[in-house]
């Protein structure tokens, strides 16, 4: 039987990991370990809060004890970690946090299942899920392969590239069991409204203006979060050890080009004449440092696992709109508090 220690399950990729295993492995135990910062939300388990094979507890993967007695207890056979600070604006004005928690937490948790696998190491796993901003960034052309050396250029992406070497050293040094792969950007339900989608959906909805960084000529390759927790449960269960895979959505977007294609999904949802909210696009200040392109050659997770996206990106974008949409207590909830002062501070400078 598989009891599974899922890290950061309350975030916006975690909950719905969490909600894939607990619902297509009933047999499987599930214990999600979060420490419920601005961006874990109970909320988005809501659905699975009752099911057996599902149990939260609240704590932090620094807290070596807390995971030592959580793996022996629960009989922890696998990790699949996320917890992590995952916004590249707040690791620009506070690094720390990011070392602490992406780099420190991250040993701490190969420390706990060392010590307790007690070098035992048969049907064990550590899987780490991390980012293909690890590989720094593009020019026009090329893609990111797991041969592709490493290159993080923001705080972020040198916390979680950190996290990637100590994760692969205690693989070669002590033979822990492990699994990485390195995603593109995730999109869909739950995302905490910092992130470029959430952000530019709530506030056409409000009317509000879109903060579009520099010339919005930059570059990303987006993925319905649901086929993220598709790929990490066939990695999970069909990937070779000590091995990386990329996953992507074979889905390159300029942000400007992706921010009109919203706006004319949302217009038409709103029953607002076509292009209205395009008004509300605003040319701010750049990213310090900000990566011009990132994209994935997802395949080898395409060949050797049989993964790829299961919906179109118009589908994918069209089932989150809605569902934001659909949701207005959860913004509401996520935009109420401590959300309106990170606004200011991180908006008004630009
Ligand atoms: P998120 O910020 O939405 O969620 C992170 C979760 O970790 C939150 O629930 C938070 O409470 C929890 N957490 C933070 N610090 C903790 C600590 N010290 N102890 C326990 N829990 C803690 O992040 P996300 O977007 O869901 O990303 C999840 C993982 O996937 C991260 O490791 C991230 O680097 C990686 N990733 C994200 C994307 C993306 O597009 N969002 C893409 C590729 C990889
Ligand atoms: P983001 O969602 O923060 O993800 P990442 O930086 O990890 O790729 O940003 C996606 C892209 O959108 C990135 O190029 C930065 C840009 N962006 C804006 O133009 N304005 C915004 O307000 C935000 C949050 C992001």
């Amino acid at each position: 039987m598989n009891s599974i220690l899922i890290t950061g399950g309350a975030g916006f990729i975690g909950s719905h990991l969490v909600q894939h295993f607990s619902n297509k492995y009933p047999d499987y135990k599930i214990i999600n370990l979060d420490k419920l910062t601005y961006a874990g939300n109970l909320e988005n388990l809501k659905d699975i809060q009752q099911s057996p094979n599902y149990h939260f507890v609240k704590g932090d993967i620094g807290d070596f004890d807390l995971v030592k007695e959580l793996m022996e207890v629960h009989q922890i056979n696998s990790i699949i970690h996320l917890a992590a600070e995952s916004h590249v604006d707040r690791s620009i004005s506070n690094p720390m946090e990011f070392v602490t928690t992406n780099v420190v937490g991250t040993v701490n948790l190969l420390n706990a299942a060392k010590a307790c696998w007690n070098d035992n190491f048969e049907d064990k796993l550590f899987y780490f899920v991390s980012t293909d901003e690890v590989y720094g960034t593009l020019g026009e052309t090329g893609l990111f392969t797991e041969e592709t050396p490493y290159d993080p250029r923001s705080p972020y992406s040198a916390s979680k590239a950190s996290a990637d070497h100590f994760v692969r050293a205690y693989h070669h040094t002590y033979n822990l069991p492990v699994k990485l792969s390195n995603c593109s950007n995730n999109y869909g339900a739950y995302q905490f409204p910092e992130k470029l989608l959430p952000l530019f959906i709530n506030n056409i909805k409000h009317n509000k203006n879109l903060p579009v960084y520099g010339d919005g000529k930059y570059t990303r390759d987006w993925l319905w979060v649901v086929d993220h927790a598709r790929a990490i449960d066939d990695v999970f269960h069909k990937g070779k050890m000590g091995e990386t895979y990329n996953i992507g959505g074979f889905n390159e977007w300029q942000n400007i080009d992706l921010i009109h294609l919203l706006i004319e999904q949302m217009d038409e949802k709103l029953g607002r004449p076509k292009d209205t909210s395009k008004e509300l696009i605003t040319f701010v200040t750049d990213r310090p440092g900000h990566d011009k392109r990132y994209a994935i050659d997802a395949n080898k997770i395409k060949t050797e696992l049989g993964w790829e996206p299961s919906v179109t990106f118009e589908e994918g974008l069209n089932k989150t709109i809605d569902w934001y949409l659909e949701n207005e207590a959860w913004m509401n909830n996520v935009t109420s508090g401590s959300y309106q002062s990170y606004y200011e501070q991180q908006y008004a400078k630009r």
